[in-house]
């Protein structure tokens, strides 16, 4: 549906009167009401390397959700301040690894004997506490864009006692993602992952199960992305013949694994650029992304929803243009509403734990 045209006036005035001062951020799932003023677009990965090239901006506005303007605060200098534009907007996937569960697990690895070879491996989409608890024991944080040479860094260079035979990884918050990467892109089986389940005790697994695996994946889903299934992949390939499959690695394995092609966000979008004329692609990711890229591509590429069913993030639709005018005026009004900030402590492991992953080759 079209903006309302007075808030789009008031954003365009307000963006105007602040300048240079402010720098607008939109992940690629955010609404198109709100895409219009991001000053950059991308996903994860590349938002937290412009948040922290820009250190002139005064104030960052951050179109995506909390874990995200976490990582920009961490990642930009001490005087600059990140603002999001509604604070509701969290992420159920980072919800599902706390502090207090990561210590847990990290006790049942050392009662294992296995914390003293595992290393850490984070997504990016978890809180900055366990980001902290990533850099504190060696390990990385991670995206959808570079899961593979986190990991490869993680089983090599990085590895617990210098890349022994029986290093692992502890993977959070997202298990498709470690499984889906260590499989898919380096060649383990299946079998090699277990899943550490942090609502049983000892996660549901004994300590053999433990000693055996290279992949301890945490117990953690996306549901948006969880909700593709395996029928979502026959029933497009039945409706479109030639249709290549395009999948996020949030999607489940069995997902990804049926699928033509696999990438983070930003991969999607180059993909979509470089397909052919007359090509048919069906996509799994999040429904704003799919539908600015079949309009960006409509005539020339068909570009439809891998599911019948709709799914926006609901969290990433919480900011809209009323929120991001809100954002704006105040600061025009020279006061900071929604501002996110680590603490100190947290944030000095925290962007360890980042500067590994945007250090990776
Ligand atoms: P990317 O931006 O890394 O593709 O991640 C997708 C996502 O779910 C963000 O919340
Ligand atoms: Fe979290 Fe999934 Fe939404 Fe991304 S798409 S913010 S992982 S719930």
């Amino acid at each position: 549906s079209p903006s309302d045209p007075d808030l789009v006036q008031r954003a365009r005035a307000a963006k105007e009167a602040l300048g240079d001062r402010v720098f607008v951020l939109g992940h690629h799932y955010q609404r198109d009401e709100v895409i219009e003023f991001a000053d950059v677009t991308g996903d994860s990965f590349k938002l937290a390397r412009d948040a922290a090239a820009r250190p002139e901006a005064e104030y960052i506005v951050f179109c995506g959700v909390h874990f995200m303007a976490e990582s920009a605060d961490i990642l930009t200098s001490a005087g600059q301040q990140v603002v999001l534009p509604d604070l509701a907007a969290g992420c159920s996937m980072a919800d599902m690894a706390t502090a207090e569960q990561v210590a847990e697990c990290w006790d049942v690895l050392t009662e294992a004997g296995v914390a003293d070879v595992t290393v850490p491996v984070s997504y990016m989409n978890s809180s900055a506490d366990i980001k902290a608890f990533t850099g504190r024991h060696g390990g990385t944080v991670c995206t959808s864009s570079n899961a593979r040479k986190a990991l490869e860094w993680a089983f090599g260079e990085g590895a617990a006692g210098g890349g022994t035979a029986d290093g692992k990884v502890l993977f959070l918050p997202d298990q498709h993602l470690g499984r889906n990467t260590a499989v898919r892109e380096l060649g383990m089986s299946p079998e090699d992952c277990v899943v550490y389940n942090p609502h049983k005790p000892g996660g549901g697994l004994t300590a053999q199960q433990l000693r055996d695996a290279r992949m301890i994946l945490w117990r953690g889903h996306c549901s948006v992305h969880g909700r593709f299934s395996l029928d979502s992949v026959r029933d497009v390939r039945e409706r479109i013949p030639d249709v290549n499959v395009l999948v996020h690695p949030e999607c489940k394995h069995e997902v990804v694994a049926a699928a033509d092609q696999v990438g983070s966000t930003e991969y999607i979008i180059k993909a979509l650029e470089a397909a052919p004329e007359g090509s048919k692609w069906a996509v799994g990711t999040e429904l704003n992304l799919v539908r600015r890229l079949a309009r960006r591509h409509a005539p020339g590429k068909e570009v439809v929803f891998l599911d019948r069913t709709v799914c926006f993030c609901s969290t990433m639709n919480r900011i809209d243009l009323p929120h991001l005018v809100w954002a704006l005026e105040s600061l025009v009004a020279g006061e900071v509403v929604n501002r996110i900030e680590v603490d100190a402590e947290t944030e000095k492991f925290a962007k360890l734990a980042l500067e590994r992953m945007l250090a990776l080759p």
